[in-house]
């Protein structure tokens, strides 16, 4: 916000007579703040990571001085060769790998102006599937082969087709808008950054299964994402999308947003029609599926917003156009946000088939020290190793090596994680997640969660890792709902590729990352350390001591391991490294 007003006073000191266009997230997070120019009959033009005095240099150099500064430059935006030797956009390391289908409009429109979503060909799909029948576009999405991308990947056009077939009357379409992953913020991104295309896809899907009542169920978290909607959906009525008898077709319906109090399992179907139905937000056994008896006991249809927000294109542009992304029985395109360790964060979108590899050293720049795992899926996904970095990313391959794709969330380790902590990290989510109603996962996981805690607290015992892995298949057979059969596969995953590292836990009592804070030791090398004092500063218990200018000592016995010194002594440009953790 300081930019844009920085932005604003800066014009305004120049006599620039500019318009500021707000534009959802392009992608690049990590460098963010993002200013883009645009002069008239030149291409727009990007620059990275301002504040407000970059941000005054920037706008003064181009619009007195008529240079475009190299600094912070990202690229421009025209073609090849438009703006004398300046870089693409699209150029820029982490673009180049990706496809944008379901992102092509996020940081290219301004979400709140319906006329920027028309000019790019919105609600043209609509247009086309309503002079047509909801048959033709069961038809387009059977043969696009697109797949949900909540999470399971089921064939969309199936679940569709048992709701058709599940008899006349009152029947539901639902948007599941609740993502919850720790790490994930791609559905969020996408409606903030283009609502009229998930909009667009939730009258095309309730078209398709002749639905006259919709619901976006969406966390309470997501203020930004809520407003777009509801600016969204006014706009929808004004030009006739949305209402009674949709351009002219004779088709009605209408969308309500229901604001989730941001529960994870209220993610899960079963437990979302609850909530919706005022209910407790918790599972039921299916079973029936929601397709035959769902909300109100109708037939109900959910769909992810990514899945949603996809078809739009797919009318659009044909089934055979989106089989041209993807590979087999994977086709398409999937957004991840790309976290962690990785030089290069941010919103990404590839064709699936796109190894790992590609997304981690490729797009995201590496890691900048050397790469241990990637979570694939969230907390209910998996931690897989570097031997399937080359393995192109598809439903079936990250089943089949004990992972999920998920919703899209990729956290990226290095050597710096411990993956016993990593594993405890995500049971305790799920743990505190569980809504309690069956014990596999209620009692199974707090056990689970236990028995890493113990182990990453050098309290490890000679058991405990068949333990994990039989009560981990135990939860992951009995539990009612996704949530408990999918919690343990953390621990299942880095049990199976990482097993060295929790032996190491429980017999050597050693953490071979040196995360576990009860099985490291804090020392100074003297060799490094100048006697800067700034340790011995931030140390809140007088731990670590010696005269200035000369080698500090580290007492152990007083040493509370808060990493202070570590931290402080890390960025000591003379010092630096002089701490070290050792397990
Ligand atoms: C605990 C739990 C949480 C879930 N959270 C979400 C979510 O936030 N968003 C989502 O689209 N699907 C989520 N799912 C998957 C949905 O239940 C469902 O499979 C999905 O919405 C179906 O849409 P799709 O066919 O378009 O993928 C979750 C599942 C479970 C078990």
């Amino acid at each position: 916000m300081d930019v844009r007003l920085e932005a604003e006073q800066t014009l305004r000191d120049l006599g620039v007579d500019a318009e500021i266009v707000e534009v959802g997230c392009i992608g690049p997070c990590y460098l963010e703040p993002l200013l883009d120019i645009k002069l008239p009959g030149k291409p727009r033009v990007s620059y990275s990571n301002q504040d407000p005095r970059r941000t005054r240099f920037l706008l003064e150099k181009v619009f007195q001085g008529g240079e475009w500064p190299e600094r912070d430059l990202v690229g421009h935006f025209g073609e090849e060769g438009a703006m004398n030797g300046m870089p693409r956009f699209h150029d820029h390391p982490m673009l180049k790998p990706q496809v944008r289908l379901v992102l092509r409009n996020c940081g290219v429109i301004d979400p709140t102006d319906l006329d920027h979503y028309l000019a790019r060909d919105g609600y043209r799909a609509l247009e086309r599937a309503l002079a047509g029948k909801p048959e033709d576009v069961l038809e387009t999405v059977k043969a696009s082969g697109l797949r949900g991308r909540g999470g399971a990947g089921f064939p969309t056009w199936m679940k569709w087709n048992f709701c058709r077939q599940a008899g006349d009357g009152q029947k539901y379409m639902i948007c599941n808008a609740d993502e919850g992953d720790p790490g994930a913020f791609m559905n969020r991104s996408l409606i903030e950054g283009d609502p009229h295309a998930v909009l667009e896809g939730l009258v095309l899907a309730a078209y398709t299964i002749g639905a006259s009542q919709a619901y976006i169920y969406i966390r309470a978290e997501y203020p930004l994402a809520i407003q777009r909607l509801e600016e969204a959906i006014g706009q929808m009525r004004e030009i006739g999308v949305l209402g009674e008898n949709i351009l002219g077709s004779g088709f009605s319906l209408d969308i309500t947003i229901k604001e989730g109090a941001g529960a994870f399992v209220c993610g899960e179907e079963t437990a979302l029609i609850a909530s919706i139905e005022g209910k407790r937000g918790m599972p039921s056994s299916r079973p029936p599926f929601p397709a035959q008896s769902g909300l109100h006991g109708r037939p109900t249809i959910i769909n992810n917003v990514e899945t949603l927000g996809t078809l739009p294109n797919i009318i659009r542009n044909g089934a055979e156009w989106y089989t041209r992304y993807g590979v087999d029985t994977s086709r398409g395109t999937k957004t991840f946000a790309l976290a962690g360790k990785v030089r290069r964060t941010g919103l990404i979108e590839v064709p699936l088939g796109t190894k790992l590899r590609t997304i981690i050293e490729e797009i995201g720049g590496g890691t900048q020290k050397p790469f241990k795992a990637v979570q694939t899926g969230g907390p209910s996904g998996g931690c897989l190793s570097a031997e399937f970095l080359d393995t192109p990313i598809t439903y079936e391959n990250l089943a089949q090596a004990g992972s999920i794709m998920g919703s899209g969330g990729l956290i990226v380790l290095d050597e710096d994680t411990c993956v016993v902590d990593l594993a405890k990290y995500f049971l305790r989510f799920t743990q505190s997640e569980s809504c309690g109603k069956c014990v596999p996962c209620r009692v199974g996981t707090r056990h689970l969660y236990n028995i890493l805690d113990r182990i990453t607290c050098g309290e490890g015992e000679p058991d405990d890792i068949r333990k994990l892995e039989t009560l981990g298949e135990v939860i992951r057979g009995a539990s009612l709902c996704g949530l408990g059969q999918t919690a343990p596969n953390p621990v299942l995953s880095t049990l199976k590729y990482f097993r060295n590292e929790y032996l190491a836990h429980v017999q050597e009592k050693r953490c071979p990352a040196a995360v576990c804070r009860d099985l490291v030791i804090y020392r100074v090398i003297p060799g490094k350390c100048t006697g800067c004092q700034s340790c011995v500063r931030v140390c809140p218990t007088g731990a670590i001591t010696g005269p200035r200018s000369e080698p500090h000592n580290i007492d152990e016995e007083k040493c509370i391991k808060c990493r202070a010194c570590y931290e402080i002594c890390r960025f000591d440009a003379i010092a630096g490294d002089a701490i070290v953790i050792t397990s």
